[in-house]
């Protein structure tokens, strides 16, 4: 058994090269994080003009329904993360939820999922959790007396909603969501045939173990490379099977052993931060069309532990979205920049050039897959620079405390030349190099960016981050 897997996974990989978006097994997430995004108009083009055949909204909007009522494009939509406690409370607001945002789109808007929230479990939000399976419950119902049948009801989440996960057979749920909040979303899933969607990014894994992770096992890539899992003796070709069955494993454990499992999101992103290895496009465009390569494969690869079992994938992102806040990576995920250029240098409905070696070979080979060791300063990022909004910034980080912005005042050596863009240089650099520990990132809303350049004159030693 073991061994068939080995060669069917070695098969696809040297055989098959993909369409990235024109299977019926690959979807697209659109989200609209962006002031700068294409019109929904242009974007359902888009996504016509990529052979979509599945789109993942992340509410209902319904300009956006409307638009795709002209399509047969399948549809994904969520019940907001702020609706779930009111719909679990009160069954007619489930029904009017539905009527609202299922009922006058459908059928002539191919919906087929209503996600409700979104990776509940990674908000601390507790009662939200509890209120969960009710409000999918509520949900379906409303869906099944308006004698809707083929809408499945799910909730995506991350991988955070494990305690462990390595090796994959030791995958567990955490304790601190109830053990029956877990069961009774099991139940619900496995009695209605659901999926259990998953929000999976081997990217994250690698990025934090760059140097014991191998890149490739992270990129989906052919190689020789495999993991043994010492206990179900299970052999892993690349990390997104292994994170995939530790979620398998953790369900098993609650006595549910064949939900279906889908990806609602995974991708891998084009840019990133200097702190951010691995972040470019080729390692983009390798992930996602190995990716394609393989959950498009027929028959149907799974994983080691559920093998020839289909799992329907969802590709973050459709585009870059530009007011998402946090590190570098979080505003380049997409396959189209803002222009709705292809990011990956690839034509999405025609086949992918990474192809039969698991290569990119077409982009320029990327000088970031090692991490940069060395100090980092957070400084004003010119570019984008705009002066009405640095005295906010400024101020924000100068209130952190611990003493972020002493060197700025009168006397301080840093306080000469005063000016706000001299004191916006350090006052970033300082607050960054104090917080970035506790997860504070260079950005400031597109004001700063990192730099290896170190800002410093004269006396004014400018603090830095060492990586
Ligand atoms: C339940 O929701 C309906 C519809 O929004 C509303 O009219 C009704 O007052 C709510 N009932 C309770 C008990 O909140
Ligand atoms: C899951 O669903 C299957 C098929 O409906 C059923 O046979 C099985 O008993 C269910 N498993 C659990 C643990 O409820
Ligand atoms: C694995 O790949 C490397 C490099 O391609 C090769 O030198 C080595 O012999 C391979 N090992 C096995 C066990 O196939
Ligand atoms: C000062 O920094 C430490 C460590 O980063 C942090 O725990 C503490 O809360 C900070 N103090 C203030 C006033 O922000």
């Amino acid at each position: 058994m073991k061994t068939t897997i080995l060669a069917l996974s070695l098969c696809y990989i040297v055989s098959l090269s993909s369409a990235l978006l024109g299977s019926d097994k690959i979807g697209i997430n659109y989200g609209r994080i962006g002031n700068n995004l294409p019109s929904p108009y242009r974007s359902i083009e888009l996504l016509q003009s990529m052979n979509v055949r599945h789109v993942k909204l992340y509410d209902s909007d319904p300009e956006v329904l409307k638009l795709l009522s002209e399509t047969d494009i399948h549809v994904s939509i969520m019940v907001p993360n702020d609706q779930i406690s009111r719909i679990a409370s009160n069954r007619s607001e489930a029904d009017q939820w539905v009527n609202l945002n299922v009922l006058a789109h459908y059928p002539s808007t191919r919906i087929r999922f209503v996600l409700v929230g979104n990776e509940v479990f990674s908000n601390n939000d507790k009662q939200m959790w509890l209120d969960l399976v009710p409000a999918m419950r509520y949900i379906r119902k409303s869906l099944s007396e308006l004698n809707i049948h083929n809408i499945k009801v799910g909730t995506p989440v991350a991988m955070d909603v494990l305690e462990t996960s390595f090796p994959p057979s030791a995958g567990k749920f955490r304790s601190d969501i109830p053990a029956q909040v877990m069961r009774s979303l099991m139940k619900f899933l496995n009695g209605t045939r659901s999926f259990f969607f998953l929000d999976v990014y081997p990217f994250f894994p690698w990025s934090k173990n760059p140097t014991t992770m191998s890149l490739d096992f992270a990129l989906l890539k052919e190689g020789n490379l495999t993991y043994t899992d010492p206990n179900s003796g299970l052999i892993y070709m690349n990390a997104l099977d292994q994170m995939l069955d530790s979620i398998n494993f953790a369900m098993a454990k609650l006595g549910f052993e064949s939900i279906r499992m889908a990806i609602s999101e995974t991708g891998w992103p084009h840019e990133g931060d200097i702190d951010q290895p691995g972040a470019n496009a080729y390692n983009s465009a390798t992930y996602l069309c190995n990716l394609a390569a393989k959950m498009s494969y027929e028959p149907p690869l799974g994983t080691p532990a559920r093998p020839g079992v289909e799992i329907p994938t969802f590709i973050f992102s459709l585009y870059d979205e530009n007011q998402k806040p946090g590190p570098g990576t979080e505003r380049h995920w997409g396959i189209l920049s803002s222009s709705g250029r292809s990011i990956h240098q690839m034509d999405l409905a025609g086949s992918c050039p990474a192809g039969d070696k698991g290569e990119a070979r077409h982009l320029a080979k990327p000088v970031n897959n090692r991490p940069y060791k060395g100090k980092i300063w957070c400084v004003l990022a010119t570019k984008t620079m705009r002066e009405v909004d640095l005295a906010p910034a400024v101020e924000f980080a100068c209130l952190q405390g611990n003493a972020t912005c002493n060197e700025l005042a009168p006397g301080g050596a840093c306080y000469t030349p005063v000016s706000i863009v001299s004191h916006a240089n350090y006052a970033f650099s300082s607050y960054w190099a104090k917080y970035r520990g506790d997860g504070a990132s260079c950005y400031f809303d597109g004001l700063a960016v990192q730099t290896i350049v170190d800002p410093s004159h004269g006396s004014c030693k400018f603090p830095s981050v060492t990586v």
